[in-house]
């Protein structure tokens, strides 16, 4: 296949790209259509690498509501709302749940997804559901599934058990919650343990770091330290690290030395953090949201996630990640002309560092042919007006498409 005339992640000279076997072959300007080849004219029209999620709990999607809804809207409150919920799952009803969540995302660019899976249920049921759904949507939608601890490791009544069982089933990835753990030293303690048995088990690592307002929660400090020790380095992510925002600059600076030696990664939550951090100020309200411009500043990696689809955490949500970017440029204060164009890197090759895809990811001959084509010229109006994903190839499979809504001002 010849897909024709595109701008290649915001490239001003058109590039044609030829698919074959599942892989990109050629790219370049002008490739002359070979005898029976399939083209795809798209002129004018851009392609990125396929959008990932890079942080979302598929878990609890789409539960909102359910059996109460989050009235104060807080973290604390939502976990509460969530464990009334977990009483009644079933594989099924996260399978389906999960089926349809992911389903949106695809629609809307995702085709890697890194879930957070509830392990502190005796059953593991959701993640059994999980890892089903892994193997069946490999290829399509490729899934990363977190062993993560939401009510605690050290906290939570054999909290340490259902997270080695939950890596011998089959999850990708370690999580902890220290910001949760009913002490500051069984947080030390959590992380500790996260660490060794991702070393245990030569898993990756993705926490729930200081997710509250709470200045003197500090646990990415530790994350880091260990990172940086055990050599795991950029195999350790730290999601949300909201504490951040409210820590001293003098602390900050001195911290920053410790990020950029441990190479650990960061995922920001924009949509989330921001409805639900600085909910006991009074005014002013701190946004929560960790220091994003601040750590790309100095090198670090950070991506951005969904984090909550319509549950008892964010009560919106339709599965396109490209929501958070618009949300983290305001808060973030990202609004410059090149940091809007290159914000596209938050949802794509940022995330894929993290996600740890090597050559399985990005646009060059010899890799697989997963992209997608929007109904825009760059990156800067596909983001401002919203433009459709008319094209998601993976693999040189078609697997979602969408034709541009027909508006019409009738004055
Ligand atoms: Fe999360």
């Amino acid at each position: 296949m010849l897909i024709k005339n595109v701008s290649i992640e915001n490239a001003a000279q058109a590039s044609d790209i030829r698919v074959t076997d599942g892989k990109f072959e050629e790219i370049g300007p002008d490739l002359a259509p070979r005898a029976g080849e399939e083209v795809l004219d798209c002129t004018g029209k851009l392609v990125l690498p396929p959008f990932i999620e890079s942080h979302v709990h598929l878990d609890t999607c789409l539960t909102a509501g359910e059996p109460v809804w989050n009235q104060s809207g807080t973290l604390f409150e939502g976990i509460r709302c969530w464990s009334l919920r977990k009483e009644s799952l079933t594989k099924q009803d996260v399978r389906d749940r999960v089926n349809r969540a992911v389903r949106m995302q695809a629609r809307n660019g995702v085709q890697f997804v890194r879930t957070h899976v509830d392990v502190t249920d005796p059953k593991l049921t959701a993640m059994e559901a999980m890892l089903e759904l892994r193997e069946e949507l490999r290829g399509t939608v490729d899934i990363q599934v977190v062993a993560f601890p939401q009510e605690g490791i050290d906290s939570f009544p054999n909290g340490r058990r259902l997270m080695e069982d939950a890596v011998r089933m089959g999850a990708d990835v370690v999580g902890a919650i220290p910001h949760f753990e009913f002490t500051r030293e069984y947080a030390v303690e959590s992380l500790n343990f996260a660490v060794e048995l991702a070393e245990k088990y030569g898993k990756l690592v993705d926490v729930h770091c200081d997710e509250i307002d709470d200045e003197q929660s500090r646990g990415l400090e530790v994350l880091a330290a260990r990172a940086y020790e055990s050599g795991l380095k950029d195999r350790v992510t730290a999601s949300h690290t909201t504490a951040m925002h409210s820590y001293n600059n003098a602390y900050v600076t001195k911290l920053m030395r410790l990020l950029k030696l441990s190479e650990i990664n960061f995922v920001s939550n924009p949509l989330v953090n921001t409805h639900l951090q600085g909910r006991m100020d009074t005014y002013p309200k701190r946004r929560g949201v960790t220091r994003v411009k601040e750590l790309l500043a100095e090198g670090i990696n950070v991506s951005f996630g969904h984090d909550d689809v319509f549950d008892p955490w964010y009560p919106l949500g339709t599965g396109n990640v490209r929501d958070a970017v618009f949300m983290g440029l305001h808060v973030c204060q990202m609004m410059g002309y090149q940091e809007i164009m290159d914000s596209y890197k938050l949802i794509s090759a940022n995330a894929a560092k993290t996600l740890h895809l090597g050559e399985r990811y990005g646009i060059q001959a010899g890799r697989p042919a997963s992209f997608i084509v929007l109904d825009a010229e760059n990156f800067y109006n596909a983001l401002n007006q919203k433009s459709e994903v008319l094209y998601s190839f993976k693999n040189g499979r078609l697997i979602a498409k969408s034709a541009p809504a027909v508006r019409e001002v009738l004055f």
